[in-house]
């Protein structure tokens, strides 16, 4: 049984600290995959729209492009002042994806970038994004795929179990069984979505080095912060090399190249 209090503390601690320097870090994988997530939710013109997990808001940004309605939600005060200077015309909220406040059928879509598997109890947060939906309103999330298909993820999580230790986090194991498209589906139809699916999004994340690699997950995230943060100091350098040995087939002229692999789920209020 997850420990919810100890993951949303967990969390909310490395968000607020992630903040000052998400945006030119692990922004620039997350931000590749909103046209995708957008699309999947319909998102277009018209509409009335919420961004769940917001942080910075380039999600919530992206939709009033498309000519709809939007707000932004976070529970890091630290994300949402990043949101609110880079986009002063949107309305972001401070709140918990698991306690929505927000009254019932007040959107026409609901979004979340890389944010729901973040949650404790991702399941209390699909029922609330199906209660504050309009009948026939739309919701998609994305979500990373498993590291063995991410290759991202995998170059990292090999190197540090090459060259450093796997289980030296103190983090609290994630709350969500969110591992596969399946699990996602299954819980928006738990959460009494209709016409669920998943579809498979990729992009590509440029750093010069794994170097840079590191760098960039340890400044911008919670978790895997937390576990390169975990690593002994002198395992750094060596996890480094280790993911510039193992990406030597995505390097080109200008650095590292490598895929990122994720799926957006959606599902529709019936
Ligand atoms: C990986 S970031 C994604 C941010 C943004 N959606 C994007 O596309 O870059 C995860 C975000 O989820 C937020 N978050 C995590 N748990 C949350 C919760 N229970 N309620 C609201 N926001 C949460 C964090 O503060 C953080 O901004």
């Amino acid at each position: 049984m997850a420990d919810t209090d100890a993951i949303r503390t967990f969390e909310h601690a490395g968000w607020e600290k992630a903040a000052g320097r998400y945006v030119e870090s692990f922004a620039t994988a997350t931000r590749q995959f909103i046209p995708g997530l957008l699309d999947a939710a319909a998102v277009r013109a018209g509409l009335s729209v919420l961004d769940v997990a917001c942080g910075p808001g380039f999600v919530a940004s992206a939709a009033a492009r498309r000519g709809a309605s939007v707000r932004g939600l976070d529970f890091s005060a630290a994300m949402l002042g990043v949101a609110r200077a880079r986009h002063p015309g949107i309305a972001f909220e401070e709140g918990d994806a698991e306690a929505l406040p927000y009254d019932d059928g007040a959107f026409d879509a609901v979004v979340s970038n890389f944010g729901v598997h973040h949650v404790p109890r991702p399941g209390v947060a699909l029922r609330q994004a199906h209660r504050v939906l309009r009948p026939g309103g739309t919701i998609a999330f994305t979500i990373w795929a498993a590291p063995s298909e991410n290759v991202a993820w995998k170059l990292v999580f090999d190197a540090i179990r090459r060259c450093g230790d796997m289980s030296a986090s103190r983090a609290p194991a994630p709350g969500g069984g969110f591992g596969t498209p399946a699990d996602c589906e299954d819980a928006l139809r738990g959460a009494g979505f209709a016409d669920v699916g998943t579809r498979r999004l990729g992009g590509v994340w440029r750093h010069p080095d794994g170097c840079a690699v590191l760098e960039a997950l340890r400044s911008g995230t919670a978790r895997m912060a937390a576990l390169i943060d975990a690593q002994p100091g002198a395992a750094i350098p060596a996890i480094a090399a280790d993911i510039d040995r193992a990406a030597a087939g995505y390097r080109d002229a200008r650095g590292l190249a490598i895929p990122l692999s994720a799926f957006v789920a959606f599902g529709r209020v019936g």
